[in-house]
């Protein structure tokens, strides 16, 4: 029987993983830079902590969640996204203090049941933040900032910012109720899903993708034309930030994003490398969500970058990484030892050992090859050095050590300290 990894999922092979450790490493140095801290979570949750935050109505609770129940009987979900947990979690352990900015990051597998496509999985993997505690114009400035820097960093230019503002509590009743109106007066030419929406959250119909409605949402009462007074303010200084930091963006009035938890600032980062599925990056700011999972009210804003696409976008652009075999430089191995007979075999195990505690990658053959097709591997692993040790040098206590760049070789003691020193001369 053959096995293959379910449809919508995929394994990143050692060839491509240096390029999302790069990536991490990265955001990670970025996070870092903002004063964001990390925090983990479990990869399932509570299925009512994710259908209350992202809302019934949204395509991921109706249609795309992973969810199970478990042998207690407990109704689980796989996590479809990580924002819900971080609030969970933040509240569950105390962290959102009074009067103080709380900044955490996370990257980590989310999983979707959604059709596979180019930069679509079922198993896709996120690097996001979320900050608790300000709603401060700034601070929404500050997240997208650090998303764009995250992508400069990595060398990616060809990006645009996309934001909106969907307003809050006190002007989306009254807009909704406009959309509602303008979308009864063109119910024909919606499709089936679109006209459910109508129904249950017209404001998820600006979110379609179909042509029929696509043309209706053009002419649609645009969102930011229909911000109360304090919404509106707000909304102008964070675009004015964005602004000053030279952030190529666009004001786009669908923008409501896949998710009911957000208020006021919401934006995607697009990049026009990439097909239908162009966002590397989405986020805003939700306000009322930690209020309805329980915690007192607290202003907050977030994004997640999408790393499958990123990764997507940088094979593309040719911004790879170097290194063979999946090895970023500094983890290409520093010696290959490659021996002859049993003696020699018992010896270069210890001198193996021994180097790798001194801190040294090294390798050798545990498969039995012969010496000519040791020192052809000690080249395929591009080994900075190769340790040759046969009968002769048991028996005279020196080994030979090949520089495989200059491809001098000289004679040492089979001593993993003096070969360690040796290695780390200068070439
Ligand atoms: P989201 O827009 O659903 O937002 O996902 C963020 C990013 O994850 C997308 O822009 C995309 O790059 C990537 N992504 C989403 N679904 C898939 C998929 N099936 N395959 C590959 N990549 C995918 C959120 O998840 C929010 N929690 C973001 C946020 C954080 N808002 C506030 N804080």
């Amino acid at each position: 029987m053959k096995y293959a990894s379910p449809r919508g999922t995929r394994d990143i092979l050692p060839e491509e993983s240096a390029l999302w450790q790069q990536i991490e490493k990265t955001c990670q140095q970025v996070f870092a830079l903002y004063n964001y801290r990390e925090i983990r979570t479990p990869l399932f949750e509570s299925t009512e902590l994710f259908s209350r935050s992202i809302g019934k109505t949204t395509d991921i609770v109706s249609k795309e969640m992973y969810t199970f129940t478990d042998r207690g009987d407990r109704s689980l979900t796989l996590r479809p996204e990580e924002t819900a947990p971080v609030v969970r979690a933040a509240l569950e352990n105390n962290l959102i203090q009074r009067d103080q900015l709380l900044k955490l990051y996370y990257i980590g597998p989310m999983f979707r049941y959604e059709r596979p496509q180019a930069g679509r999985y079922r198993q896709f993997y996120q690097a996001g933040v979320e900050a608790f505690g300000s709603a401060d114009p700034t601070l929404d400035a500050e997240i997208v900032i650090m998303a764009w820097q995250i992508f400069e960093k990595l060398g990616l230019l060809d990006l645009e910012v996309d934001i909106n503002s969907v307003g809050d509590e006190k002007c989306r009743p009254q807009y909704v109720e406009k959309l509602k109106a303008y979308f009864k007066d063109q119910e024909k030419a919606l499709c089936e899903d679109c006209r459910v929406r109508l129904q249950v959250n017209p404001l998820r119909i600006l979110d379609c993708k179909e042509a029929g409605c696509q043309k209706v949402i053009d002419k649609a009462p645009a969102s930011a034309d229909n911000l109360c007074p304090e919404c509106k303010e707000h909304f102008e200084k964070v675009v004015g930030w964005l602004g000053k930091s030279g952030i190529k963006y666009k004001i786009n009035h669908r923008l409501v994003r896949g998710l009911d938890y957000y208020t006021r600032t919401t934006f995607e980062v697009v990049s026009k490398q990439l097909g239908a599925q162009n966002a590397v990056c989405g986020g805003g700011r939700y306000d009322t969500l930690v209020e309805e999972l329980g915690g007192k009210p607290t202003p907050a804003a977030g994004f997640a970058i999408g790393m499958d696409r990123l990764v997507e976008v940088l094979k593309s652009t040719g911004h790879l990484p170097a290194g063979r075999h999946g090895r970023t430089q500094s983890t290409e191995i520093g010696i290959y030892i490659a021996t002859l007979g049993e003696e020699a075999r018992k010896k270069g195990f210890e001198i193996l050992n021994d180097l790798r505690q001194l801190g040294i990658s090294a390798d050798m053959d545990y498969i039995g090859k012969s010496l000519k097709s040791q020192l052809k591997a000690a080249d395929q692993e591009k080994a900075r050095f190769t340790l040759i040790l046969g009968e002769e040098e048991i028996k005279s206590g020196l080994a030979k050590l090949k520089n495989m760049q200059t491809t001098k070789q000289e004679e040492v003691p089979c001593d993993a300290r003096i070969i360690a020193a040796k290695l780390q001369l200068p070439k």
